[in-house]
């Protein structure tokens, strides 16, 4: 009895091992082919989502100065900040012209409690915040969110000084007790004064789902 379940054991394992053997090493380098057109296309999906929300964060940035100056130009500071209190969001979420890209620009020190970092954002600004304390590069970062369906594309918004000074410098030197009073009313919370050339800002928050990044491809 024994020997004879033994045997049959063997025959089975004879008669089903050889054969699955050869599907499997079939299917081992089919799965491998497509996982090398997998990691391929990853790689340029990833680039070419970098390569995206760089040219969103320049030109947002480009078109907010400009409208910026303008409205300075049109009424003064005071006039500027109602603007970008009405306009900022606005210009920053309508000058893409993609409703399935979402943008904005988050700052823990916030004028506009609505720009606050959300849990995916929070732990990368404080990465650059780290980064900008201790010197070191903060270049813009890609992270996979949502079961990796949607890549959020940060950079870091290092406060340049010049313009920006007169709403959010030094409130004892830089921004005019006028500006000031429009702020506090507006702005009852306000975090964003007294920042100086160098610091931290805030960072470009841009969702791009991946499917508008492999329509570009
Ligand atoms: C005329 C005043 C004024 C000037 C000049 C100005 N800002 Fe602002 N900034 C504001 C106001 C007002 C808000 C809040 C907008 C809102 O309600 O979303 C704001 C918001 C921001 C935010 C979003 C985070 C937050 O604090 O709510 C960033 C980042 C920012 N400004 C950076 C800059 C930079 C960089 C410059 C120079 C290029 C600049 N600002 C120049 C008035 C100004």
């Amino acid at each position: 009895m024994k020997s004879l379940s033994f045997s049959s054991i063997f025959i089975c394992l004879i008669f089903s091992c050889g054969p699955r053997e050869k599907v499997s090493k079939e299917v081992f380098e089919e799965v491998n082919k497509n996982m090398e057109v997998k990691r391929l296309l990853e790689v340029d999906i990833l680039d070419e989502a970098m390569i995206w929300g760089d040219s969103i964060s320049i030109e947002e940035q480009n078109n907010l100065i400009a409208n910026l100056q303008k409205a300075i130009e049109d009424g003064g500071l005071e006039n500027a900040i109602s603007y970008c209190n009405v306009n900022a969001s606005k210009i920053v979420e309508e000058g893409l012209n993609n409703p399935e890209i979402n943008i904005r620009r988050v700052s823990t020190k916030n004028r506009n409690p609505s720009n606050k970092p959300d849990e995916d954002e929070a732990p990368i600004l404080d990465a650059y915040a780290y980064n900008v304390e201790n010197n070191l590069q903060t270049d813009p970062s890609i992270q996979k969110i949502e079961d990796g369906e949607v890549y959020l594309y940060t950079k870091a918004i290092i406060f340049p000084g010049g313009i920006c000074q007169n709403c959010h410098g030094d409130p004892t030197s830089e921004v005019s007790l006028g500006v000031q009073e429009v702020l506090k009313e507006k702005y009852p919370a306000d975090r964003a004064l007294g920042f100086k050339k160098g610091d931290l800002r805030g960072m470009w928050s841009i969702r791009i789902p991946k499917k508008e990044v492999v329509k570009r491809l």
